[in-house]
């Protein structure tokens, strides 16, 4: 298919002309307890609102309106997790009747009501989207801690959303290893200032854990125990659409995180949208999200588009290999005929590694997959390649971030695809006017690189705010390109306004499609005893994309084995970021190299540990330390 054949143009052209009818139009696919009347109002908020006076429920548009359209029987979850060798169906009317029941928990057991937050540590089962579309019910506002983190991030989200009550589970499981979740949250509420109300623990047969007397519940046996009164009792509480559904944190320049805020009706509006226009999905079919809950995508695409949207959503407990092998995904494509998947390049890449031939895939039947979708990350032309030529089906990029919870630039399979151009996730999406632009915003010639910004307003789904920090919301955003978002990726727009995302401009870093901040990561390095300056950066990578290295300089006069220094700091940044930060290298220098302003030169130090050519800067203090720069890559077999 090529660009005269797809309705984008078109589409998007009725967007930019009208907006607010665009997004008017949208809206009526969504139920709502009273339309709105109002689509957009520039004067709420830190920027705008969508749909102001609107009144819906999550919940119901996801579970509730499909039963009652004569859905009930289909599956809308399907959980498939060889590692505990479990799988269960969970049709629309059995998932009504479970939110139903946990919601009566939250609100009669545990005093939950609109607007009180609740926080999720959990591995992926059934029990946390039930969990989150319960919240959603009553209103409560739902935060979701990826189980990769350590406690203190942990307690960091809990002084943050000071949540009444915490759902969480004794473990998680990692391929073969079983995570104790229990300790973790047990130090995580030690360490935070805020105390929740209750926890309600998941007892997982795999392992079971000692309840906390007077603040832990165990699942089961307040569930069992709700059975005969929760039932039936709990219709979807009406929220504005302007309330919040959740909040996800998310990496921002330092240690603490940035509560990104969905609210509940532009939301739903924008993921309902998506999931025909955007991936050309159909209600009824099976659609999967090889991500976790913990992400932004697990948000939106594992929970909430594909159950606006009447579809089965795939919830996997498990890893691209290993689980057992790197047949996986195919056996779960064909099981569960899926129509299309979402997931990360890394994924791929970690297939591709165990078998690059594609030997596994030939033993399986995807002939009802119609697309691979690929975020998270840069999709390298590689592997995106190799996909193709494996799946010979649609291997769609598109680039999006937490911020926005849905694609910002994309290939609308659903309008006809867009012919593909390796190394760009394709055009913008109806709702964003994209421009590179320079320090001084102003917008850069075609094919040259510039700050990638989305002129404001953002459309529907994009954060309204930051949790109860306008101020940094503003800070962060909006203040640096007046009158646009920073979306602190840099990229250029080419000639047929292709968009290629090319890396952040600020020290976020992906490490297997996973957010994290080295400023974050510095903060706890230069809380070890013996490092007097550090710097982190982000280096390439095979499998994970990149991989942060951290280079220490000790504090004069300590003169312990570097080796076990090194040690203690890979150790510490996984007791206090959490393994999902993945640092395994901590090298000790002398200096850091700096410009005579004494601003670090990562940028120099990154190009040489990725082995490219890099030029001398002009501005360098002392040029000969980026020779010992070099010398001690090297040492750890680490540049060209
Ligand atoms: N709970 C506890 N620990 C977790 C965890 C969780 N939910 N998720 C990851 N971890 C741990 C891992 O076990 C690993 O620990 P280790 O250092 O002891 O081995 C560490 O965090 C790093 O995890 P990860 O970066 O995921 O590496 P991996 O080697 O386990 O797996 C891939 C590599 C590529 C297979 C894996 O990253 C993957 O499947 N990625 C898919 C992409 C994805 O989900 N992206 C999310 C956004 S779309
Ligand atoms: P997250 O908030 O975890 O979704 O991460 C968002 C960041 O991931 C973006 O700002 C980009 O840097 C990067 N990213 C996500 N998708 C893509 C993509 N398709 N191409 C390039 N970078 C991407």
């Amino acid at each position: 298919m090529d660009a005269t054949t797809s309705r984008y143009p078109e589409i998007y052209a009725r967007w930019q002309r009208d907006p607010h009818g665009f997004w008017g139009e949208a809206a009526n696919a969504i139920d709502w307890i009273e339309k709105p009347k109002t689509v957009f109002d520039p004067k709420a908020g830190v920027y705008g609102r969508w749909f102001p006076d609107g009144v819906c429920n999550t919940c119901y548009n996801a579970v509730d309106r499909h039963v009652i359209a004569g859905r009930g029987a289909q599956p809308a979850i399907v959980y498939d997790s060889p590692v505990t060798n479990t799988k269960q169906t969970i049709t629309y009317a059995a998932l009504q009747t479970k939110t139903e029941i946990l919601a009566g928990i939250l609100e009669k057991d545990f005093g939950v009501r609109k607007g009180d937050r609740v926080i999720l540590y959990m591995p992926m089962v059934p029990e946390a989207l039930v969990g989150m579309l319960a919240c959603a019910r009553i209103g409560a506002v739902h935060s979701v801690v990826f189980g990769g983190f350590a406690p203190k991030e942990l307690a960091t989200r809990i002084d943050d959303a000071k949540p009444k009550v915490i759902l969480s589970a004794s473990c998680g499981i990692e391929g073969t290893r079983v995570i104790a979740y229990k300790p973790l949250l047990d130090s995580a509420i030690d360490l935070a200032k805020h105390k929740p109300d209750a926890c309600l623990i998941l007892q997982r047969p795999q392992l079971a854990c000692e309840l906390t007397p007077g603040r832990d519940h165990d699942w089961q046996k307040t569930w069992d125990e709700a059975l005969v009164w929760a039932k039936n009792v709990l219709e979807p509480v009406p929220m504005l659409a302007t309330d919040p559904l959740y909040i996800l944190y998310t990496s921002g320049t330092t240690g603490i995180p940035k509560g990104v805020v969905r609210d509940n009706g532009g939301h739903m509006v924008a993921l309902q949208w998506s999931m025909k226009n955007l991936y050309g999905i159909e209600p009824g079919e099976s659609w999967w999200a090889a991500s976790d809950i913990g992400w932004v995508v697990g948000h939106s695409y594992i929970v909430y588009a594909p159950l606006f949207h009447g579809c089965t959503t795939i919830l996997y407990e498990g890893k691209p290999v290993g689980t057992p092998d790197a047949g996986a995904f195919w056996r779960v494509i064909a099981e569960h005929q899926c129509a299309a998947m979402f997931t990360a390049p890394t994924a791929f890449r970690a297939i591709k590694k165990e078998d690059p031939e594609g030997k596994l895939f030939s033993k399986y039947d995807l002939s009802k997959f119609h697309t691979l979708f690929l975020a998270g990350e840069r999709a390298d032309p590689d592997t995106i390649q190799w996909a193709e030529r494996l799946l010979k089906k649609p291997v769609i990029d598109h680039w999006w971030q937490t911020e926005t919870g849905w694609c910002i630039v994309g290939n609308p399979v659903g309008l006809g695809q867009l012919p593909v151009k390796h190394g760009s996730p394709t055009v913008p999406m109806p709702g964003y006017d994209i421009r590179a632009v320079d320090d001084a915003c102003k917008e850069v010639p075609r094919g040259t690189m510039g700050s990638l910004v989305v002129k404001l307003p953002l459309p529907p789904s994009c954060l309204p705010t930051l949790w109860q920090q306008d101020g940094r919301m503003t800070e962060s955003y909006l203040a640096e390109f007046p009158g646009y978002y920073k979306t602190a990726d840099a990229g250029y727009i080419d000639k047929d306004g292709y968009v290629f995302v090319m890396g952040r401009t600020d020290d976020i870093i992906n490490v297997a499609g996973h957010r994290l901040s080295t400023g974050g990561m510095e903060e706890v390095l230069s809380g070890h005893q013996d490092v007097a300056e550090c710097a982190v950066l982000g280096i390439k990578d095979e499998l994970k994309g990149e991989v942060p290295c951290g280079f220490i300089v000790l504090k004069m006069g300590v003169n312990r084995p570097h080796a076990e220094i090194e040690q203690e700091c890979v150790q510490l940044v996984r007791d206090k970021i959490g393994p999902v930060a993945a640092f395994k290298l901590a090298i000790t220098v002398q200096r850091l190299p700096k410009t005579r302003s004494g601003k670090i030169l990562r940028g120099t130090m990154k190009k040489i540990a990725d082995g490219e050519t890099w030029t001398m800067p002009a501005t360098i203090e002392d040029p000969k330390v980026l020779d010992e720069i070099g010398g001690a890559l090297k040492g750890k077999g680490v540049g060209g």
